[in-house]
């Protein structure tokens, strides 16, 4: 052949080559910048600009993208930490108490004995577990209207000194002829539990010297609505300063009849 018409033969490869490379070149930009982007992008709620920016790497992509940030606050169960020197204090009685007493004795009563039964009794409660509680209150682990802004006012010297205070009153004493009569199964709740449902027995922490957690209150002379709202506070979280959830998991299991049983049954049974 000659020359001239090996020339003519080359020049359409050459077109044809051209025309597909650029295509597929044409082809590839398409799909991988703007199809394949948006595409996915629509399946991921990102708008088509913003896929193809990133897909251009205008914009940083989702690996690389801010994390949501949030400002809540993760409360802690409480802040209280047991130390000698602490638990000492919460044994002896200091002339302050009598003193920040005056601010409590509306609601609590002049003995820490309280008319309105929705207050809790504080005469006779363990020092340790006044304490935890208005710490608890002063610091945001426990809420309540009433008495968080009364604890944020207090100072822990304060704090110390009405704990012992309340905590050497005497008891609710408990007339005899108003004793309910209490059934069967919610002396078995609080001596024995229920094993079916996992539910320990009350007593093996609220118990005298039952040997359950320092901060464990003494229930046998509290309000009977006192202790039912308590209990269902602890059941729906909306109380949640109890150390390892103890007291969430116990109510969680109890029924309504079954809280008002029970606080019925400590708020008229002075033997616990
Ligand atoms: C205006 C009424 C009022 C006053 C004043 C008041 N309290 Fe209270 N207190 C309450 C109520 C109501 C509750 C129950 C709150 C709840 O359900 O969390 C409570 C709960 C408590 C508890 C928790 C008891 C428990 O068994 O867990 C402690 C401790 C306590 N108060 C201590 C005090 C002390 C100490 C003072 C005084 C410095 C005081 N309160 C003043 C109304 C009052
Ligand atoms: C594993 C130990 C444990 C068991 C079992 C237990 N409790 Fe408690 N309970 C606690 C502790 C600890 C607290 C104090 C929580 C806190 O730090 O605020 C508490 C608090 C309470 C309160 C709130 C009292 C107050 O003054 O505010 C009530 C009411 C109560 N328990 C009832 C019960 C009943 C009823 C049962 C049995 C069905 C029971 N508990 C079983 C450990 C226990």
């Amino acid at each position: 052949m000659k020359p001239a018409d090996l020339d003519d033969l080359d020049r359409p490869w050459r077109t044809w080559a051209s025309l597909i490379i650029g295509g597929m070149l044409a082809f590839s930009i398409v799909m991988g910048f703007v199809v394949i982007p948006v595409v996915q992008g629509y399946g991921a709620g990102i708008d088509p600009f913003t896929a193809i920016c990133r897909a251009v790497g205008l914009v940083p992509g989702s690996p690389s993208t801010r994390q949501p940030t949030s400002a809540a606050k993760a409360e802690p169960t409480t802040q209280v930490a047991w130390s000698t020197q602490l638990l000492r204090t919460l044994s002896r009685p200091t002339d302050m108490g009598a003193v920040v007493a005056e601010g409590c004795v509306a609601c609590h009563g002049q003995r820490g004995i309280a008319s309105d039964p929705q207050n809790p009794n504080l005469a006779g409660q363990s020092a340790v577990a006044i304490y935890k509680q208005l710490h608890d209150y002063k610091t945001g682990s426990r809420a309540n209207d009433i008495m968080t802004p009364i604890a944020q006012t207090l100072e822990e010297n304060q704090i110390r000194a009405v704990s012992v205070h309340f905590a050497a009153a005497n008891r609710r004493s408990l007339d005899p002829t108003t004793a309910e009569v209490v059934d069967e199964d919610i002396v078995r709740l609080v001596e024995r539990g229920d094993p079916a449902r996992a539910l320990p027995a009350c007593n093996s922490c609220h118990g005298f010297s039952a040997g359950g957690p320092i901060e464990t209150p003494t229930l046998s002379h509290q309000n009977r609505e006192y202790l039912a709202r308590q209990l269902r506070a602890f059941r729906d979280s909306s109380r949640r300063n109890d150390i390892y959830t103890r007291m969430r998991s116990v109510s969680a299991k109890l029924t309504d009849r079954e809280i008002n049983r029970l606080a019925e049954f400590y708020a008229t049974t002075l033997q616990y």
